[in-house]
C-alpha cells in the first residue's frame, strides 16, 4: 500500500498513473493465496492454545499465573467468580465509554481495570502473553456475535 500515489499525482499524470496504481494493487493483493488445510489447522491450533491459557487464567489457575509471571488477584476471586458466563463481559462492545472508569476504554483497558480494582491484583502488560491469552479466551467465548463497538 505504501506505493499508492496521492490523488493529486494521479490527476496530473492521468491514465498512465492509473495503470501504475492498478499494477500496485495487483502486487498488493498477489500474496492473498488461499491457505492450505495444513496452514489453517496450524493457525487454529495456535489460537486454541491461547484460548486454553486464557481459560486457565480466567478461572484463576495459580500455576498458569506463576508461569506467566502475573498476579491477577489478591482477593482470592477469579474472573469467573464474578463473570460466570464469560461472554457476559461483552467483548464485542469494545471500545466504548466505560462508566466505571469514566473513560473511553478498550477491552484490554477493562481487563486491567478488573485486575486492579475488584481483584486488587497487579495490572498486566497490555502487549504481554497473559493479556493476549485472556483476550483470546474472552473473544472466543463470544465468537459468532456481531461486532457492535460503542454499545451499552
Ligand atoms: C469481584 C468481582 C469481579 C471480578 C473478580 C472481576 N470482575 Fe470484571 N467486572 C466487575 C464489575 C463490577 C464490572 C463492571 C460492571 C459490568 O460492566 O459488568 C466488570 C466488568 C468487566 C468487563 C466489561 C464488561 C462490560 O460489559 O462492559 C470485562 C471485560 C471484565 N470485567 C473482565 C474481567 C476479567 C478479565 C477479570 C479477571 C482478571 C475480571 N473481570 C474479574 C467485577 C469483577
Amino acid at each position: 500500500m505504501a506505493d499508492i500515489k496521492p490523488l493529486s499525482v494521479l490527476a496530473a499524470a492521468g491514465m498512465a498513473a492509473l495503470s501504475i496504481l492498478s499494477a500496485d494493487m495487483e502486487r498488493a493483493f498477489a500474496h492473498k493465496e488461499p491457505h492450505t488445510r495444513d496452514q489453517l489447522e496450524a493457525f487454529h491450533e495456535v489460537f486454541m492454545d491461547q484460548v486454553t491459557v486464557g481459560d486457565l487464567l480466567f478461572h484463576g489457575d495459580p500455576a498458569t499465573e506463576e508461569r506467566l509471571g502475573v498476579n491477577l488477584s489478591n482477593t482470592g476471586m477469579a474472573c469467573a467468580m464474578c463473570h460466570p458466563y464469560t461472554s457476559d463481559t461483552h467483548p464485542h462492545e469494545f471500545p466504548k465509554y466505560q462508566e466505571q472508569m469514566a473513560e473511553f476504554a478498550t477491552l484490554r483497558d477493562m481487563i486491567n481495570w478488573c485486575i486492579e480494582k475488584p481483584n486488587e491484583g497487579e495490572k498486566i502488560d497490555p502487549d504481554g502473553e497473559a493479556m493476549k491469552a485472556l483476550e483470546s479466551y474472552i473473544y472466543w467465548s463470544n465468537r459468532h456475535s456481531k461486532l457492535d463497538p460503542g454499545r451499552h
